[in-house]
């Protein structure tokens, strides 16, 4: 080894040893007769003194040493002088004299400060990120990353799961979101896509026998990148068979509670988890994956205004539709920007307006207060609870247009005004969500995945005669507002499944090429079996408190999906085209 000891370990015991250090120079304070270092490396930082008589070699090879420079120090260990110890630096009692200072390799001025944590913009920190992950923050992050992976491995280990990879060249088949293909060279005009998940496999390996599976699985999917979505990302990928919905989720929740335990900042507000059923997340937070750390929930106002002669709210109760609310605590005096902000967040998921009730001392004052009556307004008052100085929002449209803008509001408020509880992490599940739903076209897809079992026999019918109410073994697992992970309880009966694609309008032969080996597969004595993913990239986030999904990325991409260090996607020669058989058509695209 180049070194005795790293930049971290060295402790009062150790003063009078001989040692030899090497790593990065984090800083290089010139006192003319006295040269200090702060030597970095992963395990910590250590000071370094030399002294212009007394270390002639290492002081004048100090000299020219710059930020980021890679050395070897060989010196010896000293306590520091009374008044001089830095309590902030585990080290900080010791440093080292230096007697030979050897220069490992110089640095060119690194595009931004490796030794304060300023906040440098994205795309530099993604395409300098071997000089980023340098920065103390960006380490801590890796090493989180390494630790919670390290137990889940044991967690799941220890549980009696078997780690095993699964291909990721495989058959192309978008569900959900687009793939990613790769050509293939053996097969010229054929193409491999990388997995989404490894879905069809971890129930194939059930039907394996394997009973037991999981993997850190890394999942590729083509969607437009997202604060906390990216094309690529890795799950715990986990199946599990003879099981029902309540032993995966006892599992996950039994896990995710250890790994809170030992790495959160803050306990769970609640364990067991509470547990929403999709009908119920909807109705009372307008959306499946809810927020629970601030309260605002959803009030229906429906029954308050089926008479009304108010016209938008009147013609969307007449069509079957609701009148929804949220109270705004305090902001009745809400400025006419953040109104007209609000009602942009509500248009954009389909509302057609929003409605403003200001309670003002007894007086409720509105823009549409002109076609309510008294009556109804005092309805309006009592239904939503609101008191004086709140401000009530409605929306009248669908009942899932009205839940899902007044949802998408919720959220935003609840950050907006700060309204989350910082004291604790609030989980729960959100179970029995629809086994299909409508498509734009007007017929019907899975609203998971099309392996999804459906919930009880009463379900199965429903099928026959209102498909939107069937319901499923579907399992999501939300911590402060986001989606953590899902999962299911499968089909394993081939004619069930076939029952289900036909609902998708998928026949038996579109299913048998696109799903031929599972569908086989569930003929040669599938088990009973069901399994849940969660996202290790949004458990870390979460865990760490960051709002960028990128930042527990080893080499992220930017928010556009383009590679700033690898410069990629990039293009490849006429020669590697010609073996996979393919020609460019379209023009160069510059965008990056
Ligand atoms: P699903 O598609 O819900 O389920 O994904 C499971 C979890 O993976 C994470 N996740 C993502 N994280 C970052 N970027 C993305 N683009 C992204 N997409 C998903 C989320 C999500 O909850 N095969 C099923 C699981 C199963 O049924 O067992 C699946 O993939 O945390
Ligand atoms: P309009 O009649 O379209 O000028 O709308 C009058 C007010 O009612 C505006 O403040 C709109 O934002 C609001 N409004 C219109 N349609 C709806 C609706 N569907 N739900 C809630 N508020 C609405």
């Amino acid at each position: 080894m180049l070194r005795t000891r790293t930049c971290g370990e060295l402790r009062a015991p150790d003063a009078g040893s001989a040692v030899t250090l090497a790593g990065w120079v984090h800083t290089r304070r010139d006192h003319g007769n006295v040269t200090f270092i702060d030597l970095r490396d992963r395990y910590g930082i250590t000071q370094v003194v030399a002294h212009a008589t007394e270390q002639p070699a290492a002081h004048a090879a100090l000299k020219d040493v710059r930020n980021e420079w890679v050395i070897q120090v060989r010196g010896s260990v000293r306590p520091r002088p009374e008044g001089t110890r830095n309590p902030k630096l585990p080290t900080g009692d010791l440093e080292v004299v230096a007697s030979e200072v050897t220069v490992l390799n110089e640095s060119r001025t690194p595009p931004f400060y490796v030794n304060e944590e300023t906040s440098v913009e994205e795309t530099l920190r993604w395409k300098y990120r071997y000089v980023d992950l340098r920065r103390e923050r960006s380490k801590d992050l890796m090493r989180l990353r390494h630790e919670v992976v390290a137990f889940i491995r044991e967690y799941m280990t220890t549980r009696g799961f078997w780690e095993i990879e699964t291909t990721n060249l495989i058959r192309s088949d978008p569900t959900g979101a687009r793939d990613l293909v790769v050509p293939s060279r053996y097969f010229p005009g054929k193409f491999w896509a990388l997995p989404q998940s490894p879905q069809q496999l971890k129930q194939i390996l059930m039907v394996g026998g394997i009973d037991r599976y999981f993997q850190i699985a890394r999942c590729y999917r083509d969607e437009d990148p997202r604060a906390d979505r990216t094309l690529e990302h890795t799950q715990l990928d986990v199946e599990m068979s003879f099981v029902e919905p309540k032993d995966v989720m006892a599992l996950a929740e039994d896990l995710y509670t250890r790994v809170f335990e030992r790495f959160a900042s803050k306990p769970f507000k609640q364990v067991p988890w509470p547990r929403l059923t999709f009908e119920e997340a909807v109705r009372r937070f307008g959306t499946d994956r809810p927020d629970l750390r601030f309260g605002m929930e959803l009030v229906d106002l429906t029954d308050v205004f089926r008479a009304t002669s108010f016209n938008a709210f009147r013609s969307a109760i007449d069509a079957g539709g609701a009148v929804r609310a949220i109270v705004v605590p305090g902001k009745a005096e809400a400025t006419r920007k953040e109104v007209d902000g609000w009602g942009a967040i509500v248009r954009r998921k389909g509302a057609k307006g929003l409605a403003q009730f200001a309670m003002k001392g007894s007086e409720v004052s509105s823009q549409v207060a002109k076609f309510l009556t008294a009556a109804e307004l005092e309805a309006l008052r009592r239904g939503t609870g609101a008191t004086a100085g709140d401000l009530v929002l409605a929306v009248a449209d669908t009942y899932d247009v009205a839940s899902g803008s007044l949802g998408a509001l919720r959220e935003h408020l609840g950050q907006a005004l700060g309204l989350a509880d910082a004291s604790a992490h609030h989980a729960l599940w959100v179970h029995e969500f629809p086994l299909v739903q409508r498509t734009a076209e007007g017929g019907w897809t899975f609203a998971h995945n099309p392996f999804c079992g459906p919930l009880t026999d009463h379900d199965i019918a429903l099928l026959d005669t209102a498909p939107e109410k069937a319901r499923s073994k579907q399992y999501d697992l939300v911590v402060d507002g986001r989606e953590l992970g899902g999962g299911s309880v499968r089909i394993h009966r081939r004619a069930m499944q076939e029952r289900v694609f036909r609902q998708m309008g998928i026949g038996t032969e579109e299913a048998r090429t696109r799903f031929g080996a599972l569908l086989d597969a569930l003929e040669y004595g599938a088990p009973p079996h069901g399994g849940i993913a969660p996202g290790i990239d949004r458990l870390v986030m979460t865990l760490a408190g960051t709002e960028n999904i990128r930042e527990v990325q080893a080499f992220p991409k930017t928010q556009t999906g383009y590679d700033p260090m690898l410069e990629a996607p990039a293009p490849v020669t006429d020669d590697q085209l010609q073996e996979l058989g393919l020609r460019v058509v379209a023009p160069p695209d510059e965008r990056r």
